[in-house]
């Protein structure tokens, strides 16, 4: 039979790259043969989900026969309560990932363009080219999204813009100001998609708080998750906060059932656990200030972060991600990210931190 995958397959999809999750602590003890790894690479809460999740998972188990709510309603009502805007600006997905694909399929045409800033977290492009439009990427300036550079890039064709704050992997914000102009700016009918995946690490007082933008510009959509503070990665919920217009128009294009009975339930005990958020930010705050002391102590540069990870430079420790991986801390190589030359360490609890600190003064001390 003449079955050819090439005539069948979109033109787009052809070379599109996969997304590239970095090794696993199974990966590294097949290729290694180095047992008890600690994983410091995604971004994960090492605290582990809120124990009250945990209990509304198991109880939701029982009715897992049953279709979820298809609105993912009581968490939406939820987090209108918890965010002060309406419910008809809310929309569940299976991740924040589900959203930036959402936006796509709802937005993007062949040849319609995307700016990103460069580096960016990967998931924004990945979804603009399965629909065949272009990305143009757009440098940081000193490890900041560069929001004078990325208003020149948008032209006629663009149709989304999109800010991670903070961003992944640097750790830095962008400001008030710059969100502002930012809004302001661009021209008519192009989307901004501010990305606030690690919003609840955040400790500057200055940082922005958004929520109060989208009612007078209906062009901005943020995306939140349930994978980091909240501790839930494996369950798959985000959601986007955006004007109902925008909304209708994902819903539109979302599967019927996209977030699971079992992940609706752990989220909506998870969003009232505020203790375990607060323990959470607490330890990441803490974890932190640790890092940045030990850094500094071993003459290491690193980037000041306002989320759960720290992007350190490798100085003359060129093969740092390797070096660390011999020492049983698997951590996300810079080249991965489009940033060579540095590594990314996800904060860890007081174990992993003690790991790394071991791992890093044997690096630095010869080892
Ligand atoms: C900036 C950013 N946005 C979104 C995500 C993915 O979120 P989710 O797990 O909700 O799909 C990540 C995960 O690492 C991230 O770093």
């Amino acid at each position: 039979m003449d079955f050819d995958i090439d005539r069948l397959m979109r033109e787009e999809i052809k070379d599109l790259p996969m997304y590239n999750p970095g090794k696993s602590p199974e990966d590294v003890a097949r290729e290694y043969g180095i047992a008890d790894c600690v994983k410091m690479a995604s971004n994960e809460n090492p605290l582990g989900p809120s124990p009250l999740a945990v209990e509304a998972a198991k109880k939701a188990m029982s009715m897992a026969h049953l279709y979820p709510d298809g609105n993912s309603t009581r968490l939406r009502e939820a987090l209108s309560r918890r965010l002060g805007v309406g419910v008809e600006c809310i929309l569940a997905g299976h991740g924040a990932d589900e959203i930036f694909d959402l936006l796509a399929y709802a937005f993007l045409r062949r040849d319609d363009e995307m700016v990103v800033g460069d580096p960016s977290f990967s998931s924004y492009e990945l979804a603009a080219m399965t629909m065949g439009a272009r990305v143009r990427k757009v440098p940081l300036r000193e490890y900041r999204q560069h929001i004078p550079a990325m208003l020149d890039a948008a032209g006629a064709r663009t149709k989304m813009v999109v800010l991670c704050s903070p961003l992944n992997p640097t750790g830095t914000t962008v400001s008030r100001e710059e969100l502002e102009e930012m809004l302001e700016s661009l021209p008519r009918d192009v989307l901004l998609l501010l990305d606030e995946a690690y919003v609840e690490y955040v400790t500057d007082p200055e940082y922005p708080d958004v929520m109060v933008y989208f009612t007078i510009h209906p062009r901005l959509v943020i995306t939140r998750t349930f994978s980091k503070i909240y501790g839930l990665a494996g369950l798959r919920v985000g959601y986007a906060v955006c004007h109902p217009t925008v909304r209708e128009a994902l819903e539109k294009v979302k599967l019927p059932f996209n977030v699971n009975r079992i992940a609706q339930e752990a989220a909506l005990a998870a969003l009232e656990d505020e203790e375990h958020v607060r323990r959470s930010r607490e330890a990441n705050r803490r974890g932190k200030e640790r890092l940045y002391l030990l850094l500094e102590e071993l003459g290491m540069e690193y980037v000041p972060t306002q989320a759960n990870f720290i992007l350190v430079k490798n100085g003359p420790y060129a093969d740092l991600f390797d070096r660390l991986l011999r020492h049983g801390v698997i951590v996300r190589a810079g080249e991965a990210m489009g940033l060579p030359g540095h590594v990314r360490i996800t904060i860890g609890d007081d174990a992993q931190n003690d790991v790394l600190e071991r791992a890093l003064r044997a690096i630095v001390g010869g080892g």
